[in-house]
């Protein structure tokens, strides 16, 4: 199967507990390559926008704010069906649910502070990719 790329956010939650590398050693477990990483300070414009297609949801305004109440580190991850596979070592959204081994069920506090967020098809990969990096700061 090609390689494939998808988006990667450490949240909040991640940052402050100091734990990137800690997560980014099972993203490299697992044969995804990080290639391109920023750490940034959102704002909460940014953060509506990337969130839209949760616009209408309960927990929006809290997703939001969440996201703005430290620095996260988002990446392009690659690897052979990195999309499915990420989601894969990420675990369930709500770390209740998530199985032994991924870094929800290792890391995360809480359905909003679940510690990373990752693309959920390779066509919103593209999106979010493109949403944070151009194409000169992915470096295969
Ligand atoms: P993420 O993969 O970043 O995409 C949307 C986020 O909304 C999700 O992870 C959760 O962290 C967050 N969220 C907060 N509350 C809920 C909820 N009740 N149901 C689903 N997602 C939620």
């Amino acid at each position: 199967m090609a390689l494939q790329r998808t988006l990667s956010i450490i949240k909040p939650d991640a940052t402050r507990r100091n734990i990137t590398g800690a997560i980014n050693a099972l993203i490299e477990r697992e044969g995804l390559r990080i290639i391109a990483q920023k750490r940034l300070l959102l704002t909460q414009k940014h953060a509506e926008k990337f969130y839209a297609v949760h616009a209408e949801r309960s927990f929006f305004n809290d997703l939001c704010s969440f996201m703005c109440s430290g620095p996260v580190v988002v990446q392009v991850l690659e690897g052979v069906n990195a999309v499915e596979q990420y989601r894969k070592v990420m675990g369930a959204t709500n770390p209740a649910n998530a199985d032994e081994g991924t870094i929800r069920k290792e890391f995360a506090e809480s359905i909003e502070a679940n510690s990373v967020h990752g693309s959920d098809s390779k066509e919103n990969a593209a999106i979010e990719i493109a949403f944070f990096f151009s194409d000169m700061e992915i470096v295969g």
